[in-house]
């Protein structure tokens, strides 16, 4: 049997990159996909990749920071599907600058988005899956937020935040029969990594000890690991998916 069949997946930022690979990945293992983004016409890519390897594909317009939003999206998810089995935290966002130069606007974007949208998201399905007594989250936070970067004052505390979230998410939610771990990746070849400097690709190579960038699928392979039964037993830690760069 394949590892998630009969699953019903909830993925944030699924229309590209690290987001589609996993709703894909997730399918592929038996699971049907709420696919959701800040527009549900950018998701229909994603839909035809899902339905096209057999499984349902339902997509929602949410922006993970608006509260109603996640709300109405979470409600709608639910009387869709009957029940709410994983949740992928997934979508985020860059707004570089140094911390001198940095606005307040772009500060609060990051956060409001990476930090406070995975907030809002496991709020609003924690309270289908206790009453389901089962679910789980995968967050996806980066290596970033564990080990900080010039230029990243807000990517990365956001994203150290989403590793803290998650850790009170498991001891939380823990008796109540539901999981929650986060994935780090560290330098994964997206659209979000296309816009970096050959000079910065470089650098960022230079301290990769396996001398090597991630491919979407290196993420998704483990974030269906943690979604999955084989990691019953672990919850409350972030993993690194980045070569070896961080490994603490
Ligand atoms: P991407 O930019 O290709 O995809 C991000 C997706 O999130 C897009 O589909 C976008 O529309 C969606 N999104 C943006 N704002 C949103 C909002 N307010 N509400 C709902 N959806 C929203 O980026 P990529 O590379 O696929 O990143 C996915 C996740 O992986 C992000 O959380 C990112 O921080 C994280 N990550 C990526 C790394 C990389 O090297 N690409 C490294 C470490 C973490």
């Amino acid at each position: 049997m394949a590892l998630l069949e009969g699953k019903i997946a909830v993925v944030t930022g699924a229309a590209r990159g690290i987001g589609q690979s996993i709703a894909l990945k997730l399918a592929e293992e038996g699971a049907d996909l709420a696919l959701s983004d800040v527009q549900a016409d950018w998701l229909s890519e994603t839909k035809e990749k899902v339905e096209a390897l057999g499984r349902r594909a339902e997509v929602y317009g949410v922006d993970v920071s608006k509260g109603d939003q996640v709300q109405a999206g979470v409600d709608q998810i639910q009387k869709d599907f009957g029940r709410i089995d994983i949740v992928v935290n997934n979508a985020g966002i860059t707004r570089d600058g140094l911390l001198m130069r940095m606005s307040e606007e772009d500060w609060d974007l990051v956060m409001n988005i990476n930090l406070k949208g995975t907030f809002l998201m496991t709020k609003a399905a924690s309270r289908y899956m206790m009453k389901q007594r089962s679910g789980v989250f995968v967050n996806v936070a980066s290596v970033i937020g564990l080990m900080g970067n010039p230029g990243q004052a807000n990517y990365g505390a956001s994203k150290a935040g989403v590793s803290n979230l998650t850790k009170t998410t498991a001891k939380e939610l823990a008796a109540r029969g539901i999981r929650a771990n986060a994935v780090a990746p560290g330098f994964i070849k997206t659209k979000m990594t296309d816009a970096l400097t050959d000079e910065t690709r470089d650098a960022m190579l230079s301290v990769i000890p396996m001398k090597d960038f991630g491919l979407p699928e290196d993420v998704s392979n483990v974030v269906c690991f943690l979604a999955s039964d084989m990691s019953r037993y672990v919850t409350g830690q972030t993993l690194s998916i980045c070569g070896g760069m961080v490994t603490a």
